[in-house]
């Protein structure tokens, strides 16, 4: 008998590879076992570009109202991309324009399996990396000095009265200057987001800056996380989790040597260089997480790789393909498990980490897709294809 999932999930259906596999996995894994409740939004390119991207927008907004999303991955349109879909413009990332809207942080979170061995021997459990996407050198303004010169940080208050000027630096030659930003809102929502996710989780919560050098920037990152974090004091308590504060060296050195199961947040540089040294450290794309929490606890899950281009053009033409549907699956687990949690429906939650379960067991088996089986130990005789192992998970759950 199927079991209902009695909440709303908002599902955002997307482009090209993963678009196939996101309806293999709602006909063959969801639908013969689930009755969901879904809201349906296609943020396929060709619909943006028909409601000039207010579908991305309208979703975004059914996220705010019912909590939890899961969405496919989606085309960001280039000039190519514009041209290839006769596009009325490159419209703006789906990804981007939601995570502003809701004002979200992006954790990402390998998935472990036991024949695909960590590169670095002492991960047991999966490093989640949650990155503050906002400001620093993203959102920075540079200048090639020319020549000698002098070169100033000016501050002009809205108000006009008092306003500063330091020196930055005396060039006596040609040479390079930078000025980045943050806002202590921007930091607050991301310190909120990572202590939400770090107790919704329940793993310990690190967070690194290098404030004995940058003695008023980074140190204000310190203050804010360390401000709120000291707020939900009881909650980590609760939760049996901590919240620790290192200098960026120090954290880098020690999640060498950890075990894993900690979340890492870094501040938007360090989150860019170090979750992808993480997860190609995990092994594998196909089989990274992403969800985009908001200060409010409103999630959206999805896979952290895109559309798999490259087969999807060989699946037009009628090749088979060998993708990996890891991630999007994990992807559909992740918002029903959440929906089962805000419902108080334990059998939902069990349905979603059975399924996360089998597609695990599966794999460790030998059953895998052919990214996996180029690094998995002991290599299988041979890889299936995307439909295959989609069939392979169906049969054994
Ligand atoms: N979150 C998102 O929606 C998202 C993220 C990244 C890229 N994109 C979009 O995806 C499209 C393709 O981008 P890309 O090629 O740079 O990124 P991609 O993640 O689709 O592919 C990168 C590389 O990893 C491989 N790969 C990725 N996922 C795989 C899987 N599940 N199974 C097997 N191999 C896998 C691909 O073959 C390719 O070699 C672009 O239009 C881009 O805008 C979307």
């Amino acid at each position: 008998m199927a079991i209902t999932v009695k909440g709303p999930i908002v599902e955002m259906d997307g482009d090209e590879m993963t678009r196939i596999i996101w309806n293999m996995i709602k006909d063959k894994l969801l639908a013969p076992h689930l009755r969901m409740d879904l809201r349906y939004y296609d943020l396929g390119i060709k619909h943006r570009d028909e409601t000039d991207d207010r579908i991305t927008i309208e979703a975004a907004n059914a996220v705010i109202k019912h909590g939890v999303g899961v969405k496919c991955a989606t085309i960001t349109p280039n000039a190519a991309r514009v041209k290839e879909y006769g596009l009325k413009q490159a419209w703006k990332s789906p990804n981007g324009t939601i995570r502003s809207i809701l004002d979200g942080t992006v954790f990402r979170k390998p998935i472990i399996v036991k024949n695909i061995p960590p590169a670095v021997r002492s991960w047991k459990k999966p490093i989640s990396i949650g990155r503050h996407a906002y400001g620093d050198i993203y959102r920075s303004v540079e200048y090639k000095v020319p020549a000698a010169g002098k070169a100033e940080l000016v501050f002009t208050p809205a108000s006009g009265k008092g306003g500063v000027s330091l020196l930055v630096h005396e060039f006596k030659g040609p040479g390079v200057i930078m000025g980045m930003h943050n806002t202590e809102k921007s930091i607050q929502s991301f310190a909120r987001a990572c202590i939400n996710y770090s107790l919704g989780e329940k793993c310990d919560l690190w967070f690194g800056a290098k404030d004995t050098i940058s003695k008023t920037y980074h140190a204000f990152f310190k203050e804010v996380f360390d401000r709120e974090a000291e707020a939900r004091k009881k909650d980590f308590a609760q939760a049996g989790v901590a919240y620790r504060y290192m200098l960026i060296d120090d954290a880098v050195a020690q999640i060498m040597k950890a075990e894993g199961g900690m979340l890492w947040a870094c501040m938007n540089y360090d989150g860019d260089v170090m979750s992808d040294m993480v997860a190609s450290g995990f092994g594998s794309l196909g089989l990274m997480t992403s969800v985009l929490v908001s200060p409010e606890g409103k999630y959206v899950y999805e896979a952290a790789h895109g559309t798999v281009m490259r087969h999807y053009y060989e699946h037009v033409k009628g090749n088979p393909t060998s993708t990996n549907s890891v991630a999007s699956i994990f992807a559909w687990t992740g918002a029903i498990a959440r929906r089962g949690e805000l419902d108080r429906t334990p059998e939902v939650v069990a349905f979603a980490k059975n399924l996360e379960a089998v597609v695990v067991n599966i794999i460790e088996r030998g059953v895998m897709t052919k990214d996996l089986a180029a690094i998995a130990e002991p290599k299988p005789a041979k890889y299936a294809l995307t439909g295959e192992f989609i069939d392979a998970v169906a049969e054994m759950l």
